[in-house]
């Protein structure tokens, strides 16, 4: 019952740091009241788990302290994790932006972290719920349902709070909490965007529908696709900007940036000036949306009626596009928590407490959170791999 390391929370971050722990020759514990390790990463990019981005870089983070997160990710990098795939013979294929994926499913990331665990001695005990944990002098002591264990360094490894069926909990919070640590409030991020009942009502029909767009909201922008969904705005654009998002911004849409509406107009009119508006710009929008952003009776001009000014107006409806979101779906839907344990509570090199000597919080549960992309796993690992050096 007696530990050097003590890892609660058998994720990405947690596996990571136990083994490298392991490998240094401590004796290392992992808890998790889970009754599977990794199920976030089962459950991650559509089952095939973007472990990791090939651009990774500190500004693909949000955290009040946008330097933190640079040493753990300078010392071990998305190339350290392929290396280990590679030996593994773990397939994977980019897929988009640097995103890499397992070919097969993203059980092969679990069996071979599961691996890595056997060979450097690692324990996991599953199903174990901690009541509580104590600091006595240089030694922690757990009470779990299974026991009490104690040991010599402590890691918080319990994660964000989305998702909760997969066993999300605040304890990690709560742990830095009772240590006296400062914690960031904390917010979905990476989320899907509702709307006001007029907007939902007006944009309901456009569900299903997805379209490359440029949001924005304040400073900071994204050009990916956007999808409408009966519950409001979707994908990887909007997953994106909802990390800057903040009850009553408004975004600004940019909707099919390659197609310029007045260019379209403009060479029609010299060629067909009776054909309709509605003609000549279903071929780059679908209708449903041409029928949602525009009366019937501006669909219905013929290009000949339309001027420079009436022309760029048309434009601007799909070009400035303004929204106001009423909310965010919530961690039910969330990818990651935003906020948590303060970094300026944690060594950067080390991720252990300043205040208190062997207590390591890692992965999501500290204010660090990735853009959609593979971001959060080379988070996950990074942060994992240098709490592993020194626990
Ligand atoms: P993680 O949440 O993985 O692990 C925490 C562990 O602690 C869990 O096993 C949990 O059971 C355990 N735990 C919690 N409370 C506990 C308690 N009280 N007692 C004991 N154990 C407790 N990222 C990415 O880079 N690429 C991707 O493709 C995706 N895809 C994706 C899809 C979906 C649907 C979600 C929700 C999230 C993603 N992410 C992602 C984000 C990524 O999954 C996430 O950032 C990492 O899993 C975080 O790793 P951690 O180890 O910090 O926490």
């Amino acid at each position: 019952m007696n530990k050097d390391v003590i890892v609660i929370g058998a994720g990405a971050a947690g596996l990571f740091c136990a083994i490298e722990a392991g490998k240094r020759g401590r004796r290392v514990l992992i808890l998790d009241h889970n009754d599977k390790v990794g199920k976030k990463i089962l459950m991650s990019g559509g089952g095939y788990c973007n472990f990791t981005n090939l651009y990774t870089s500190p500004q693909n983070y949000v955290s009040h302290n946008p330097h933190f997160c640079k040493s753990a990710l300078s010392r071990y990098t998305p190339s350290d994790f392929i290396q280990l795939l590679k030996k593994y013979q773990v397939p994977f294929h980019e897929k988009t932006l640097g995103q890499l994926f397992c070919d097969n499913k993203a059980k092969d990331i679990v069996n071979l972290l599961l691996q890595e665990c056997k060979e450097a001695g690692v324990s996991i005990l599953l199903d174990t719920s901690v009541h509580g944990v104590e600091k006595k002098e240089t030694e922690f002591q757990i009470k779990t349902n299974q026991g009490q264990y104690s040991c010599e360094s402590l890691v918080i490894a319990t994660g964000g709070l989305s998702i909760p069926t997969m066993g999300a909990t605040p304890f990690g919070y709560k742990i830095a909490e009772q240590f006296g640590l400062h914690i960031w409030p904390t917010h979905a991020g990476l989320v899907p965007l509702t709307l006001h009942v007029d907007d939902k009502e007006k944009y309901t029909p456009l569900s299903g529908i997805s379209l490359d767009a440029i949001v924005q909201c304040k400073k900071t922008k994204f050009r990916e696709n956007i999808l409408f969904t009966h519950r409001g705005l979707s994908g990887p654009a909007i997953l994106q900007i909802s990390s800057y998002w903040t009850p009553g911004d408004p975004l600004k849409i940019t909707l099919e940036p390659n197609v310029s509406i007045i260019d379209i107009i403009e060479s029609a009119q010299k060629i067909s000036p009776n054909l309709l508006l509605k003609t000549i710009l279903s071929p780059h929008f679908p209708k449903r949306v041409l029928e949602t952003f525009l009366e019937e009776t501006t669909l219905q001009m013929p290009l000949k009626a339309i001027n420079s000014k009436f022309a760029e107006k048309i434009s601007n409806v799909f070009k400035q596009w303004e929204i106001k979101p009423n909310g965010t779906e919530g961690y039910r839907t969330a990818e990651v928590t935003l906020g948590g344990v303060d970094c300026d509570t944690l060594s950067s090199k080390t991720l252990e407490c300043h205040k208190v000597p062997g207590l390591y919080f890692i992965g999501e549960v500290v204010d660090v959170s990735g853009w959609l992309g593979g971001y959060n796993f080379q988070w996950a690992w990074s942060s994992g791999w240098a709490a592993g050096q020194v626990a």
